[in-house]
């Protein structure tokens, strides 16, 4: 036998020498939930190990994370119930907490990134993304009131916004109101490729987000489809996007790998809220050693070509790494 490929895995120095990806906590970023009020970190219960923080709590959070490497965060909002309307108003309203604490979490931590989301459903009395009338979702109608959250965000000095809500034309919407608005240098991350996905459940618990009628199939992608992804990854990159995005992250591997390979931006991935939560659930119940399982997810990541992951394991593997 001429050639054995185990050569190249016979000891723990040569297997490192020769591995073709790493996940670095430079890739990753940690979503954080926040609320409201004063003293407040609440464990999210589909999702243990996850809280949502008021902003003296996120502070200590975000400190710790700084002194473990992670500078990148993905902030959302959970929003009293009696906050929410139609049009989403407290979205882009500048009491708005969320607008706020965007602020202040700048004003202690002007070096690290922060992403925000936009979208219309933490704030939405529908519970849905776009606007709503008569059970349905209409697109045009949405784009502004859109492009007034992000500018908003953008004022409070948000370094990227997410728009996580599977509007067809938004980016070049966004773009082009940050633009006139003065906010060039504001980044988009475009959710691009958000499949509608039975796998965001803990996250919906977490910001109480879940939509009160129907369901979010005619904006977010239908899971039997790629080349529809192909499509709107052309269209986010040519509508100014920074970033584009696939979300949920593991189930999808296959979009992952087509869309790094035609795209000349960086390719997220959103490895989501159920994904993450099976294998915490695995884990409690000691059928999975969480600490490979994570670790061999997010390899699996950057593997299909992942440049940024967004992550609840990510001060997890922080830690790891230390
Ligand atoms: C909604 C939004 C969702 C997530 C991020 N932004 C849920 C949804 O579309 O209902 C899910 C993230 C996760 O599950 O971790 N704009």
């Amino acid at each position: 036998m001429l050639i054995r490929p185990r050569r190249n895995r016979k000891s723990n120095s040569i297997r490192d020498l020769v591995a073709e990806n790493n996940v670095s906590v430079n890739d990753l970023v940690y979503p954080l939930f926040l609320v409201d009020g004063k003293g407040i970190k609440q464990e999210v219960k589909s999702l243990p190990g996850n809280y949502r923080f008021s902003l003296d709590t996120v502070l200590i959070e975000i400190k710790e994370c700084v002194s473990l490497g992670l500078t990148t965060f993905i902030l959302f909002p959970a929003v009293d119930e009696k906050l929410k309307d139609k049009n989403a108003t407290y979205g882009s309203d500048p009491a708005n907490f969320y607008i706020k604490y965007i602020t202040e979490i700048k004003r202690h931590f002007p070096t690290v990134t922060l992403i925000s989301d936009v979208a219309m459903d933490p704030y939405s009395s529908d519970g849905h993304d776009g606007y709503v009338r008569e059970g349905r979702i209409l697109n045009d109608k949405t784009l502004p009131i859109l492009a007034k959250m992000a500018v908003s965000q953008a004022k409070a000095g948000i370094d990227i916004i997410g728009p996580s809500d599977m509007m067809d034309g938004r980016i070049g919407y966004l773009r082009e109101a940050l633009d006139k608005e003065g906010y060039s240098d504001t980044s988009i991350m475009a959710y691009t490729a958000k499949y509608a996905s039975a796998f965001y459940g803990p996250f919906r618990d977490a910001l109480d987000s879940a939509p009160k009628e129907g369901d979010k199939k005619t904006y977010q992608m239908d899971p039997r489809n790629k080349k529809e992804a192909i499509r709107e990854a052309l269209l986010d990159i040519e509508e100014g996007a920074d970033f584009i995005m696939v979300k949920p992250a593991v189930h999808y591997l296959d979009v992952i790998q087509e869309l790094q390979s035609l795209s000349d931006v960086p390719v997220a991935a959103y490895h989501v809220s159920g994904e993450c939560a099976m294998i915490l659930a695995a884990s409690e119940k000691g059928w999975l050693d969480l600490e490979s399982t994570v670790s061999e997810t997010l390899i699996s990541l950057k593997r299909a070509g992942t440049n940024v992951i967004i992550t609840y394991f990510a001060k997890y593997f922080a830690k790891l790494q230390k």
